[in-house]
């Protein structure tokens, strides 16, 4: 499959599993949020069905009580109106009687309206029953004295009493059904609580293996993803491990061309300019009794050869100067800034004064090359007029700093080779590079190379004897 096609495949595939996550999740807090409202919807209807249950069934258990009260209280007034012998007390009864079953009248017809057809025919029996007893008082409150005296008592025991007691016992089987009414309601009550604490069972129980699936399907993705992770880790950092090796092998192959041109320019080219040089002295020699534009022209010619001889040198020494080797890495830098001080008119000035004895040969040759491109990049960028270059050796390193005060630049900058090659240098030998630089403020590189140790301390006889070498 090509590079394209496999994207592409990826792609699709992270899409449907996004897809199928979103789903899975959006489903699950559907679920959540429809059982959260139902519930709480149940409970609060189940509560205000309650109250008002409760309310009803109290207003009604008052109004009987009332109710009640009052059929007794008319049956006590009745009673004080009949057999009193006083006719003002007589008359007072009376019209407390009267008032009584004005009160019961009244009370009759609020009497509530049954949604239930057994409550509604027991209300309408009731009704019934105290207008008949109404009714049956209706005759007695035009008595005179000696009709209520004759007939008072058996009118009480044989009329009043029994309706009474029939609309009294009508009343108590409406409280006890309203009793009934309202155990029932409860048990309904109970009922639609268990079927919704079923509901909410089966409800998070659904939940819960939606949840507990969705779990699974998540894990095992991160799983999948992260082994994915693991695995372009492992790539990337193989990949950056053969890069740096890649570039390890390119400096030191470069480092070694250098080596092979500058020692070809400097034994071959070097020599046979030499013999040439030898051969012209000779010809001048020979050409001493001819005239005198002849020996000028072999003048001029030797003058040229000898100017190309000091650039074969100086080309030689550049590419991989064998001062380093000789002379040593503070000697080779200070060359060098003369080389450039000298054709760029740039004040270049290096501190070295207190490097160690001997430094191995790859970092002589990393600091010689970084401060060579970095006096190179002075030249052709920075419009410095003058560069300070130290270097500092402590026990376990060696810093080298090389700072300009010319025009600088805006870091990072990538584009050119010449800084990538100092960090890789820098780099190949476990260490570090760092350029500080800003527009108009100059700029300042600063190398940080650990040193390997060293190896035993030289006895003081020995450094005596190389005190004289510069490092
Ligand atoms: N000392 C400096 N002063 C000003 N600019 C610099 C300096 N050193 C580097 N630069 C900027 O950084 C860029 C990259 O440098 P480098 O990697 O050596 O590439 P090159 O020298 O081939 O352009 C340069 O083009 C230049 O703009
Ligand atoms: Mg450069």
């Amino acid at each position: 499959m090509t590079a394209n096609g496999h994207a592409k495949n990826t792609a699709r595939r992270l899409l449907t599993t996004r897809m199928a996550l979103a789903l899975g999740f959006g489903v699950l807090l559907t679920l959540l949020v429809l059982c959260g409202i139902n519930a709480v919807s149940v409970i609060s209807q189940l509560q205000s069905n309650n109250e008002n249950i409760l309310q009803e069934f109290l207003g009604r258990e008052t109004r009987l009580d009332e109710l009640r009260s009052a059929i007794y209280l008319s049956g006590t007034y009745v009673r004080d109106y009949l057999l009193e012998p006083d006719p003002a007390r007589a008359e007072q009864s009376r019209l407390a009687l009267v008032e009584a079953r004005r009160q019961i009248q009244s009370m009759i017809s609020l009497t509530s309206t049954e949604p239930d057809a057994v409550g509604q025919s027991m209300y309408q029996a009731l009704r019934r029953e105290v207008q008949e007893y109404s009714r049956t008082l209706d005759p007695v409150l035009t008595w005179n004295a000696q009709q209520r005296h004759k007939e008072g008592y058996r009118f009480l025991h044989d009329d009043v009493l029994p309706r009474r007691s029939s609309t009294l016992g009508i009343a108590d089987t409406i409280a006890s059904v309203n009793q009934q009414q309202l155990v029932e309601r409860d048990h309904r009550l109970v009922q639609t609580f268990s079927s919704l604490r079923n509901r909410l069972m089966i409800a998070v129980a659904v939940m819960f293996l939606c949840g507990l699936f969705l779990a699974f399907a998540t894990a095992i993705h991160i799983l999948r993803l992260e082994g994915q992770t693991m695995a372009h880790l492992k790539e990337v950092t193989g990949a950056r491990q053969e890069l740096r090796n890649l570039s390890a092998r390119l400096v030191d192959t470069q480092e070694n061309e250098r080596k092979n041109i500058s020692r070809e320019l400097h034994d071959a080219v070097g020599q046979s300019m030499s013999a040439v040089q030898f051969e012209l002295h000779d010809l001048g020699v020979a050409l001493a009794p001819y005239p005198e534009p002849l020996r000028t022209r072999v003048d001029r010619i030797r003058e040229l050869v000898e100017s190309s001889v000091a650039m074969v040198r100086n080309m030689a020494l550049l590419l991989r100067p064998s001062m380093l080797d000789d002379l040593g890495l503070a000697a080779a830098l200070e060359w060098q800034a003369n080389q450039v001080s000298r054709s760029t008119g740039v004040r270049i000035k290096l501190m070295a004064d207190a490097l160690p004895g001997e430094l191995p040969e790859e970092h002589k040759i990393c600091i010689f090359r970084i401060v060579q491109e970095a006096l190179n990049n002075v030249c052709r960028h920075a419009r410095a007029s003058s560069v300070d270059i130290a270097l500092v050796a402590a026990d376990s390193r060696i810093s080298v700093t090389i700072r300009d005060d010319g025009r600088g630049f805006r870091t990072p900058r990538t584009g050119g080779l010449g800084l990538i090659g100092m960090y890789e240098r820098a780099d190949s030998l476990g260490g570090s590079l760092t350029v500080n630089s800003e527009p108009g403020q100059g700029t300042s590189i600063e190398v940080i190379l650990p040193l390997p140790p060293r190896p035993a301390p030289a006895r003081p006889s020995i450094q005596s004897m190389a005190g004289s070498r510069r490092e």
